[in-house]
């Protein structure tokens, strides 16, 4: 299990042109930054040492017996002496294999059960985790945010912990969410919701993707994880809050995407687009990368992806809208408004 993980670990968050910036994130299972990835960690830890104390033991064993009683020159044909039904050896060999699976089942039970039974503190966090092809949306129901590709939560307040607790589910087929360096994967599956939680214990960007395969762009649905200190995800929340900016600056620009069918996938809170297909473009400009996680979020990307998201992630919802060089330069300058 554990050399499938590490695998895994290896190939997250593919290639791309954003992940190449971010070469100093960390997407491996075996540098946990919070709970309940500590736990997964020690249970790994622990099986693959009892693991390893078997290896040695039965390698140990098998190799003095090749060497001891390896064939001779002058040797005779005949057989050494053969044991049969030592009561000594086969209670041992059938006790010990018995205790060991019983302790690891013990120890993953508890562990189990800790996860996924955390009662949720009535102050805790709650978001929820929509899987899309090939795209995560993040709604706070409690806190009116609708957001995309990037969850933002607290982390661990001084030294008491700040759990966030995610309901995910499928807006299509079955994707699969995780962080390696703050938790173990949750599937994400069509009706059905599924739960689970995390609790960083340091502020930073953590990245992750997704983990099922859900179609030709499943590589490119990566995700980060922003966790914030308390004051910062406070600011965080209320910018979020607000409805998107009306640069007196950018009027043009904005009617200019006003009057494009992009209004009929994405939402611009406090405008008439208020399409729900697409991600919430509202705080756009608050989001490091674009195209869940593919592409750095600035002018020439997003001027790229929008002539033609078809070239860049072929397969995805998002039309080539042909719009001329104006019309993309016109909803560009809109769209960097949205902070
Ligand atoms: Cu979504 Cu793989």
């Amino acid at each position: 299990m554990t050399s499938r993980l590490c695998v895994l670990a290896a190939i997250v968050p593919g290639v791309s042109r954003a992940a190449a910036n971010d070469q100093h994130q960390v997407t491996s299972i075996f540098q946990p930054l919070g709970t309940p990835a500590w736990d997964v960690y020690h249970i790994a830890n622990f099986t693959f040492i009892i693991c390893a104390v078997i290896f040695v033991i039965v390698a140990s064993l098998l190799t003095y017996a090749l060497i001891r009683f390896r064939c001779r020159p002058n040797d005779t044909e005949e057989e050494p002496p053969q044991i049969y039904g030592s009561n000594q050896i086969e209670t041992a060999w059938t006790v010990i294999p018995i205790l060991i699976v019983f302790v690891l089942l013990g120890v993953t039970a508890r562990i189990v059960a800790e996860v996924q039974e955390k009662p949720a503190p009535k102050t805790a966090l709650k978001a929820t985790v929509i899987g899309h092809q090939w795209w995560w949306e993040f709604k706070y129901p409690s806190l009116g945010i609708t957001t995309a590709n990037e969850l933002n939560i607290p982390a661990v307040d001084g030294m008491r912990s700040n759990p966030t607790f995610l309901d995910l589910e499928s807006a299509d087929v079955a994707h699969s969410f995780w962080i390696p360096q703050l938790a173990g994967k949750t599937d994400v599956i069509p009706n059905r919701r599924n739960e689970m939680w995390i609790d960083p214990s340091k502020p930073g960007t953590y990245v992750g993707n997704c983990t099922e395969y859900c179609g030709t762009q499943h590589a490119n649905m990566m995700l980060r994880v922003v966790v914030l200190s308390k004051d910062d995800f406070s600011k965080w929340v209320s910018a979020q809050q607000q409805p998107a900016v009306a640069d007196p600056q950018a009027l043009e620009a904005r009617d200019a995407f006003l009057s494009l069918s992009c209004v009929n996938c994405h939402t611009v809170r406090g405008t008439p687009a208020n399409g729900k297909f697409g991600p919430d473009l509202t705080h756009l400009m608050s989001r490091q990368t674009i195209a869940s996680g593919i592409l750095p979020n600035n002018r020439q990307e997003l001027r790229e992806w929008i002539k033609d998201p078809q070239q860049l992630k072929p397969g995805n919802l998002m039309p080539n809208m042909q719009l001329t060089d104006k019309q993309i330069d016109q909803v560009v300058s809109y769209l960097l408004t949205l902070k």
